[in-house]
C-alpha cells in the first residue's frame, strides 16, 4: 500500500503536536487507515531551533511554498497561521500543485475560505480544517457528516478559551479585567496579538466558518455583529451574578426573516445552564437541527494535544480516501448571505 506523505509547514505548538502523534502512534494510525502516514519534509522559520524532537529524518525546506510543491508530498499541512502571508501563498501553491491541504488556520479560512474552496474544488483537491474551530472538538465533522440529514436552525457557543478563562477568573478572583488580562498574558494563554482573542475576532473567525457550513452561505466574517470582552468590568460580572447569570463571549448564528444573523458578543447566560457552567479554557458548541433537535459538544478548544488530535482526524480522513466539498456543499453553490443587521459605518 502507498503511504500518505505529508509536508508540515509550521513546527510550533500544533505542528510539533502533529509530529509527536505521527511518531508515537504510527502503528495505530496505519491499522486505522490501512496505509502508513509518513512525514516527507517540514518547514519553519528557524531550522536551528531546538524543538525537543530531532528533525534530521525529515526533509527540510526554508520556504513553505517549496514544501508545498515537493513531489514527495501528497498533503500539505499548513500550521503556520495568519490570514495572509506564507500560509495563504503556500496553501494556494499546494492546491495548484495538486496537493490536498489540512490546516488549523481559522483566520485564513474566515477571510479567504470561499476563494480557496473554489480553487480546491476546481482542482479536485480537498481542504480539511477540523482544528480551525473549537480545537479538539470534532465540530466540523459533526456538522458536515453527522448532521447531514438536518436543516440547521442555529449554531451557538463559546469558541474562544482565552476569553472564557479571563471572564471566569475575573469572577473567581474578584479582580479587574486589566489584572486578569495581564495574568492570562503572563501564562501564555493569549495569541501573539491578544486583540484577536479579547476583541472577539478569533471567535468570530470560527463562527463565520460554522455559519457557512450550517446555512450553505459563503463565509461572511464581515457580516458578524462583533464585540469583544475588553469593556466588561468586575461590576458587570458581579451584577450578573447577583441576578443568577454569568457573562460569556457567545457566538450565535441563525437564519432569520431579515437574513443571516451572526453575532459574537458578551451575553448573559443563566448560571445553572451548561454554558453558564463552562469554566476556564473550555469550549462549547450547541447545534440545533430540525430532525435531531439540540446537541451539545464540549471540550478543549486549544493546546498542543487537542489541536493536533483534530489535525490528525483530517489527515486520517484523507488517508482513507474520504473526500468532499470544503464547506459541506460545492463552493459554487454557496449563496451570498444577507446580513440580518446593517453594519456600523
Ligand atoms: P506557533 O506556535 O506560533 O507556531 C507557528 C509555526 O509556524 C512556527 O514553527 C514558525 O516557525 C512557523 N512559521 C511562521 N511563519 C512562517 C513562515 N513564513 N515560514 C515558515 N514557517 C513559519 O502557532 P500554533 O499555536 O502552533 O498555531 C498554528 C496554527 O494553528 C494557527 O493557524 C493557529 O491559529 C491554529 N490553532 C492553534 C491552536 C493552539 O492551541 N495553539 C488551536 C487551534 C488552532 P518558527 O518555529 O521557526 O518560528
Ligand atoms: N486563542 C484561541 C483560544 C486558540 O483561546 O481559543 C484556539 O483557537
Amino acid at each position: 500500500t502507498q503511504p500518505l506523505r505529508l509536508g508540515i509547514a509550521g513546527l510550533g505548538t500544533v505542528g510539533m503536536g502533529v509530529l509527536r502523534i505521527i511518531r508515537q502512534q504510527s502503528a495505530l494510525l496505519e491499522a486505522r487507515v490501512g496505509r502508513p502516514i509518513v512525514i516527507s519534509a517540514v518547514s519553519a522559520r528557524s531550522r536551528d531551533k531546538d524543538r525537543g524532537i530531532p528533525l534530521t529524518s525529515y526533509g527540510w525546506e526554508d520556504d513553505p511554498v517549496a514544501l508545498a510543491r515537493r513531489e514527495d508530498v501528497d498533503v500539505f499541512v499548513e500550521l503556520m497561521g495568519g490570514e495572509n502571508g506564507a500560509a495563504k501563498t503556500a496553501t494556494e501553491a499546494a492546491l495548484a500543485a495538486g496537493k490536498d491541504v489540512v490546516t488549523a488556520n481559522k483566520a485564513m479560512l474566515a477571510v479567504h475560505g470561499q476563494t480557496l474552496a473554489e480553487q480546491a474544488e476546481a482542482a479536485g483537491r480537498v481542504i480539511r480544517y477540523e482544528a480551525a474551530v473549537a480545537g479538539g472538538i470534532p465540530v466540523i465533522k459533526t456538522l458536515v457528516e453527522g448532521l447531514a440529514g438536518n436543516g440547521i436552525t442555529r449554531v451557538m457557543g463559546v469558541m474562544n478559551g482565552s476569553c472564557n478563562y479571563i471572564l471566569t477568573r475575573m469572577e473567581d478572583a474578584g479582580k479587574s479585567y486589566q489584572e486578569i488580562f495581564a495574568e492570562a498574558e503572563g501564562l501564555g494563554y493569549l495569541e501573539a496579538d491578544p486583540q484577536l482573542d479579547v476583541g472577539g475576532i478569533d471567535a468570530a473567525h470560527k463562527l463565520a466558518i460554522l455559519s457557512s457550513i450550517a446555512f450553505g452561505t459563503k463565509v461572511d466574517f464581515n457580516g458578524i455583529q462583533l464585540e469583544g470582552i475588553e469593556r466588561i468590568s468586575i461590576d458587570d460580572i458581579r451584577a450578573a451574578a447577583d441576578m443568577g447569570y454569568k457573562i460569556k463571549l457567545l457566538g450565535v448564528a441563525q437564519a432569520t426573516g431579515r437574513g443571516l444573523e451572526q453575532r459574537m458578543q458578551p451575553c448573559l447566560v443563566p448560571e445553572s445552564s451548561p454554558l453558564g457552567q463552562l469554566d476556564g479554557g473550555t469550549n462549547m458548541v450547541v447545534i440545533e437541527g430540525d430532525a435531531v433537535g439540540q446537541i451539545v459538544l464540549r471540550g478543549p478548544g486549544a493546546g498542543e494535544g487537542p489541536t493536533a488530535s483534530a489535525v490528525m482526524a483530517d489527515v486520517c480522513d484523507i488517508a482513507r480516501g474520504w473526500r468532499g466539498p470544503v464547506f459541506g456543499q460545492a463552493a459554487s453553490a454557496l449563496v451570498t448571505p444577507t446580513p440580518a443587521f446593517s453594519q456600523a459605518p
